[in-house]
């Protein structure tokens, strides 16, 4: 095995961050995690970079999951079961399930990044989310030296929150997830309540959507709003929609009559943080070289040239902003390094 040296990470986060890593190595098959001496090493386990802000360099070993592979490992009278490597590209992979006619995750398509981090922070959008067409999944723990396996109960899914974003679980090095089973029901229905993907195919005059045809739509509806990385750097939503009690919300809503309410089954009420950044003027608004996007303000973009030092001075801005209209705390979504 031969580590890497003093790695550019700048082309592996889509904020483009300037950043090395001390050591460096490309993880192409499971094998490779078993070798003792990456035991002993400080480890970050990096998949697509889409989540990430880089702060600085990175004194320890970077594993890039790089892992490919994807299959039908069995099906049953209710469910497809396909498997997928930790280093398959999203989107790719989503796409590849629709042409072989498993539909169920058309609605993530176009999601930035790998399907070995989809299930950390349970990535979701237009009214779906990756755990609830999860199965499990296998990792390497590096404290048990062997691979373990987890099912949909024990990764404890919530709103971009899993097992693996608690403390000392799969940010902290001590584990890399390898591959992950998917479940998609035989039993297909459109999943299409999110406004702007019923507006989208609305416009379209499709009444009865196949899934390819809310595939194309979701990636019309995000090529609309979201920026795409490879031109104007960025993670995404940058920050978690706020989660409040029903009282609180309805208390914001008297002083903000326009403000967004999302009833949750628990009772509590999810805001739209975008909205937020909004009305406290932050829409196409820049500190330096780093803004929240002109078309979605919860999307921070790198202009050219950011440093992290950069990302979290607007970060910090944004969020006392915010704090100071509307009295709540903006959590940042992406992991730093
Ligand atoms: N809004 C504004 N101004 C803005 C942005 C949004 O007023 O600049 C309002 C919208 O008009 C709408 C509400 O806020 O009433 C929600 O906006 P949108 O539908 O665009 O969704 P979001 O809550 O901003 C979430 C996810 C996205 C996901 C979309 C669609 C989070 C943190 N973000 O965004 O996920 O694509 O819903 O389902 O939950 C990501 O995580 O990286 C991501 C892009």
């Amino acid at each position: 095995m031969t580590l890497q040296q003093n790695v550019d990470l700048s082309p592996f986060n889509t904020l483009a961050l300037p950043g090395q890593a001390a050591r460096y190595l490309k993880i192409t098959d499971p094998a490779q995690l078993a070798d003792p001496e990456l035991k002993s090493e400080k480890r970050f386990i990096l998949g697509g970079g889409s989540n990430l802000v880089l702060t600085g360099d990175f004194a320890g070993l970077l594993l890039h999951m790089a892992i490919p592979g994807k299959r039908l490992l069995r099906e049953d009278a209710e469910a497809f079961y396909i498997e997928a490597g930790a280093g398959e590209n999203w989107h790719d992979f989503v796409q590849w399930t629709l042409a072989q006619g498993w539909p169920g995750l058309e609605n993530l398509s176009l999601i930035p990044g790998t399907v070995g981090a989809a299930p950390i922070q349970n990535i979701g959008a237009y009214g779906l989310e990756v755990g609830e067409c999860f199965d499990s999944l296998t990792a390497w723990d590096f404290e048990q030296q062997d691979f373990v396996s987890f099912d949909r109960a024990s990764c404890r899914f919530a709103y971009r929150d899993s097992l693996f974003k608690q403390q000392g679980w799969h940010l902290d090095g001590r584990m890399a997830i390898t591959s992950v089973v998917f479940r998609l029901a035989k039993a297909w229905q459109p999943n299409i309540r999110y406004a702007d993907l019923a507006q989208e195919l609305a416009a379209q005059e499709i009444n009865r959507p196949t899934p390819q045809d809310v595939a194309t739509a979701i990636i019309a509806v995000r090529q609309r709003k979201l920026p795409d990385p490879a031109q104007i750097p960025n993670t995404g939503s940058f920050f978690h929609n706020p989660v409040v009690c029903a009282e609180e919300a309805g208390r914001l809503a008297v002083d903000h009559p326009g403000l967004p309410r999302y009833p949750q089954p628990d009772g509590r009420v999810k805001l739209a943080a975008g909205w937020l950044i909004e009305q406290a003027g932050w829409k196409g608004k820049n500190l330096g070289p780093v803004g929240m996007y002109e078309k979605q303000a919860l999307v921070l973009v790198n202009h050219g040239g950011a440093t992290g030092a950069d990302v979290k001075r607007t970060m910090a801005a944004v969020q006392a902003d915010v704090r100071a209209r509307f009295a709540l705390d903006l959590q940042a979504e992406p992991v730093f390094l």
